[in-house]
């Protein structure tokens, strides 16, 4: 035996100094795959013993002893060692403590190199599967809720400041059209996951007689990687994983602000749940929309994961370095993020209460009715540009005079264009402005249900 006892100790004549064997050492995170480690190497030897690379006894009693640590990991009985450096070696030596040298037979036709990209695809690959449940979570939450408010009016923005009146169904039914792009986003990304890099060993694939396929589909993946260089190297999946989240958490995090804005004094739109928010240790009136504002920072962090790793991988040469092992905290604690932002935005909306009045009210004594008006004279033959003209000049007046077009009185109206009549102050309604908007994909309430309608067809039927 060297001087070194590492399970790669061979070749060497020293040990590592430990707080360098730390430095490179990944099973203080890694050993958050321990079950997918185990699952890959069942059937890696289910492979191993059916091709006769090694006997069907032998590859029996390895697999018994990796079941075994299965059932102790479950019960969060393992014990893993620094010394071990990550869990694909803390494995092969708890392994060999159970069953002796025989355990060594293992790692035949196998390297680290495949095997931590074959443990990150089926973590990944379960962490979608659950975002997606989560996902569809909280649509289904935002259909129900604009279902309930197709004809609760509220005040569009555009620059923040009151535009054209919606209805509040429209504006969740926006967010839902969101949400469902970035379904369908981490469904391509499942797709580029559910792929076993298995096989391909180090960087170059194996003299074994190997069959790849079959552990591929003992592992339920699509399919094997078709180039073994490509198979320990790529971690596009995990990068999309994170470029996806990244803009979920954008969506999340333009949602959450206004819930922020919509729970401020100068709103009350909305009231949220005292269980999704907090109080103040000074200010004994404070009731804190923290849940939101945290979320919104959140997205912050998720980005920062996306760009650490984007940095980690350019300019990396083919096949394998160690640079790769920085792929791991990113993405688990993106998971940890993305999961919890879901379940968090879900509850909250669940359990809000929204203000109908107080949202309608604010679009009754504004100027957001003017294009109604514009759009009244248009359609009454008047070049557009010479509408807008008018209903401009009107709207400085009002202010002037600290009224709403709704106020001006008929003669008035008539002084300005004999087009207006008196079924101006239909038109000039705010609900019956968002009632007549039904042009396709518009937030006339016809429309909003037809979105609505899709929704429960093609989604939730
Ligand atoms: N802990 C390593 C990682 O996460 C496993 C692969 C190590 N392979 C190697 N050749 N050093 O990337």
């Amino acid at each position: 035996m060297s001087g070194n006892q590492k399970l790669w100790g061979g070749r060497f004549e020293a040990e590592v100094a430990e707080w360098v064997e730390a430095f490179g050492a990944s099973i203080g995170f890694d050993q958050k795959m321990a079950k997918q480690d185990l699952q890959g190497s069942i059937a890696h030897v289910i492979m191993l013993g059916e091709t006769g690379i090694i006997t069907q006894s032998e590859a029996l009693t390895i697999k018994n002893g990796l079941m075994d640590l299965l059932a102790e990991l479950e019960e969060g009985q393992l014990q893993f060692d620094i010394a071990n450096e990550d869990i694909h070696m803390n494995m092969e030596s708890l392994l060999t403590a159970k069953i002796g040298p025989v355990a060594g037979k293992l790692h035949t036709a196998r390297s680290r190199n495949d095997q931590v990209a074959t443990d990150m695809h089926l973590y990944l690959k379960e962490q979608l599967q659950y975002i997606d449940k989560l996902l569809l979570g909280l649509r289904q939450v935002l259909v129900n809720l604009a279902e309930a408010h197709v004809e609760t009016i509220m005040p569009g923005y555009t620059h923040l400041q009151h535009a054209q009146p919606i209805s509040f169904g429209h504006h969740l039914m926006a967010y839902y059209q969101m949400f469902t792009r970035d379904s369908e986003r981490f469904a391509f990304n499942l797709y580029h996951t559910d792929m076993s890099p298995l096989g391909a060993a180090a960087l170059a694939g194996t003299t074994f007689p190997i069959d790849r396929q079959m552990t591929s589909d003992l592992l339920d993946f699509e399919k094997p990687y078709a180039n073994s260089l490509d198979a320990v190297s790529d971690r596009d999946f995990i990068l999309e994983f994170l470029s996806n989240s990244s803009i979920l958490m954008m969506h999340l995090s333009r949602f959450c602000e206004e819930i922020i804005n919509w729970c401020s004094h100068e709103y009350q739109f909305v009231t949220l749940s005292d269980t999704f928010s907090t109080g103040s240790s000074i200010m004994p009136q404070k009731k804190n929309p923290d849940m939101a504002e945290l979320i919104r920072g959140k997205t912050g962090r998720v980005y920062g994961d996306l760009m650490a790793l984007l940095t980690v991988m350019k300019s990396l040469p083919l096949a394998y370095n160690k640079d790769l092992q920085e792929d791991k905290e990113g993405m688990f604690d993106t998971v940890d993020t993305v999961t919890v932002s879901l379940k968090i935005m879900t509850g909250m909306l669940e359990t809000m209460t929204v203000n109908k009045d107080v949202m309608s009210k604010s679009t009754t004594r504004d100027f957001s009715n003017a294009t109604e008006l514009a759009d009244y004279l248009a359609a009454k033959g008047l070049p557009f540009r010479e509408a807008h003209a008018i209903v401009g000049h009107l709207v400085l007046e009002c202010s002037k005079k600290g009224i709403f077009l709704q106020d001006i009185p008929l003669e008035d109206y008539q002084a300005q264009s004999d087009l207006i009549t008196d079924d101006v102050y239909q038109v000039l309604d705010s609900r019956n402005a968002v009632a007549r908007r039904q042009s396709l994909g518009g937030t006339g309430f016809d429309q909003v249900l037809w979105q609505i309608q899709k929704a429960k067809e093609n989604v939730f039927h």
